[in-house]
């Protein structure tokens, strides 16, 4: 299966793809995690996103279009979940003529809705550990002991990008080259709208229930 999720900053994406990867054979690709680790191997692709993502902004489409459709190429053969790309309505143009040219396209865009301001206090407050990549929240997912990761006991960080003021950016550049691509969407009746304002097992049951309708195992 082929499926995007889409949604604003905080929405959820990357804490629903970690668990649909648990349970469906697909691949999570996320263009974020992506351009990270990229920056932490100080690769030319990873120094010319640093800018852009540290202040909230996107990275240029040419960038990430030819990273992403390259991550994609890599997975043909078996499912995958894109998380955080397509982002602008370019990109997700770029995307459904790469899949046309090999006959394939999207099954389903799964788009998790919320406001800004919950958006900006899950960023806010959101954790993660350097070593494993587990997200916590200081109040909606809070680990065993304060301030170190579950799982290998690392000292969880703040991501640059969620300092309240980078937070306000990114809200802003959703509202205006992210928002248009659910409209892009929309035009072929692919796209599944989800409250991702509930509690983390609720979005993901709805998640699992759609995911099922595709036959997806
Ligand atoms: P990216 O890493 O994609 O960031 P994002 O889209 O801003 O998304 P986040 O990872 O911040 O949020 P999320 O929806 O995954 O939320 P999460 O599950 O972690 O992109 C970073 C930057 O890279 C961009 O700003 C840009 O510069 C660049 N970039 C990336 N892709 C690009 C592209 N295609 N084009 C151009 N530039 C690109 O959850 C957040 C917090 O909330 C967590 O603490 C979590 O525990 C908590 N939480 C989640 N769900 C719930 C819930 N239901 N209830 C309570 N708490 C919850």
């Amino acid at each position: 299966m082929r499926i995007i999720l889409l949604g604003p900053p905080g929405a959820g994406k990357g804490t629903h793809c970690k668990r649909v990867i648990q349970k469906y054979d697909v691949h999570h690709l996320s263009s974020g995690d992506i351009l990270r680790q990229q920056r932490a191997s100080r690769t030319e692709l990873g120094k010319k996103a640093q800018t852009y993502m540290d202040s909230g902004q996107l990275v240029p489409d040419k960038i990430i279009i030819e990273m992403m459709v390259g991550e994609i190429t890599k997975c043909r053969n078996s499912g995958y979940l894109l998380d955080g790309f397509p982002r602008t309505v370019p990109q997700a143009q770029a995307l459904a003529d790469a899949l046309a040219a090999v006959g394939e396209r999207i099954d389903l865009v799964l788009n998790l809705k919320i406001d800004d301001q919950t958006a900006a206090s899950r960023l806010t407050g959101r954790r993660s550990c350097p070593g494993c990549g587990a997200v916590y929240h200081l109040e909606n997912l809070k680990p065993k002991v304060n301030g170190a990761c579950d799982h290998d006991g690392a000292e969880l960080v703040q991501r640059p990008d969620d300092r309240r003021e980078i937070v306000a950016n990114r809200l802003r550049t959703y509202r205006e080259l992210t928002a248009p691509v659910v409209d892009f969407y929309k035009k072929d009746g692919r796209i599944y709208d989800i409250d991702a304002g509930r509690n983390v097992d609720e979005v993901t049951k709805t998640i699992f229930e759609k995911l099922d309708t595709l036959g997806a195992s």
